[in-house]
């Protein structure tokens, strides 16, 4: 059967991305910033993984006012990078698993959560960024991805119960499917920064520590953190963080960290980053 064997969670700032593209991922700037990534791109050379369940939210690139879709899961063959008024990124196209796609959109919603099912669409920087930050400058991406895009930027966006939720409904989406598949989920956006305003470039790094640390281990405090407390603590968009707890939730109980990197500031924006591998409790007691 399918298994999802680690999460990994990460911001996607776009300037991040326009690093990788013109070539300066080394330069005093972005050196320090990118140094916590060296660590990931090994792994997952080591890992192989078939599949990347990448949960992320679009910028008005694909979606705009006129549909907000909160939950949405890509169920196509192939994506291209969307066009964010930059021109596209130069990076490969996106292919997609529609058949597990598929089959985890009918769990999901048998199982209540009422996704709205794509078949075409374009993915901006929230998900083209994160794939570069873990694999570089392939030919071509070595996974295949399923896209779940998250309503987390016009309100109302949905709780962090709700999320954390439908990551473990995606678990037990993904243990049903009966071909054995190497499956990641990866959660973006954050950490806290806000881009308008008079608070614009807010960063608490110490509020953003204490969310790392949340993902680790088996306390489920942080699906309990109300919107207010990411408006107030992490600025506008540190709402993006909820994103993560989809990435957590369907990992199980507990998770061990394998790797955590935190850097501020790059842009207005915290650079989080954490590599968690699910604690089996099955396997634990047996032995
Ligand atoms: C920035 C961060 C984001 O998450 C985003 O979507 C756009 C911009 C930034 O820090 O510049
Ligand atoms: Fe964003």
């Amino acid at each position: 059967m399918a298994r999802i064997t680690a999460g990994v969670a990460t911001s996607h700032i776009p300037l991040l991305g326009v690093a990788v593209d013109q070539g300066k991922t080394r330069d005093d700037y972005f050196g320090p910033i990118f140094k916590g990534y060296d660590w990931t791109k090994e792994w997952e050379k080591a890992q192989k993984p078939d599949v990347v369940i990448l949960v992320y939210n679009d910028h008005a690139s694909a979606f705009d006012m006129k549909i907000v879709p909160t939950f949405a899961i890509g169920c196509a063959e192939h994506y291209k990078p969307a066009d964010e008024g930059w021109g596209p990124r130069p990076v490969p196209d996106i292919e997609g698993h529609a058949d597990l796609g598929w089959h985890i959109a009918q769990s999901l919603i048998l199982d209540e959560f009422d996704m709205t099912i794509i078949n075409e669409m374009d993915l901006d920087h929230g998900l083209t960024v994160p794939l570069s930050l873990m694999f570089g400058t392939p030919e071509a991406w070595p996974v295949k991805v399923i896209p779940v895009a998250v309503n987390v930027v016009t309100y109302p966006v949905p709780s962090g119960n709700r999320c954390w939720a439908l990551g473990e409904a995606i678990k037990r989406a993904v243990e049903t499917y009966p071909e054995d598949l190497n499956v990641q989920i990866w959660g973006t956006g954050g950490m806290s920064h806000q881009l308008q305003g008079t608070r614009a470039g807010l960063i608490n790094a110490e509020w953003d520590n204490r969310f790392l640390d949340a993902m680790i281990g088996d306390t489920d405090a942080a699906r309990w953190i109300p919107h207010i407390e990411y408006l107030r603590e992490t600025g506008s968009e540190g709402i993006e963080m909820v994103m993560w707890l989809i990435m957590r939730g369907a990992l199980g109980k507990e998770t061990r960290c394998l790797h955590r990197h935190y850097y501020a500031a790059c842009s207005n924006t915290a650079v989080g980053h954490l590599v968690l591998e699910p604690v089996q409790p099955d396997a634990e007691e047996i032995s």
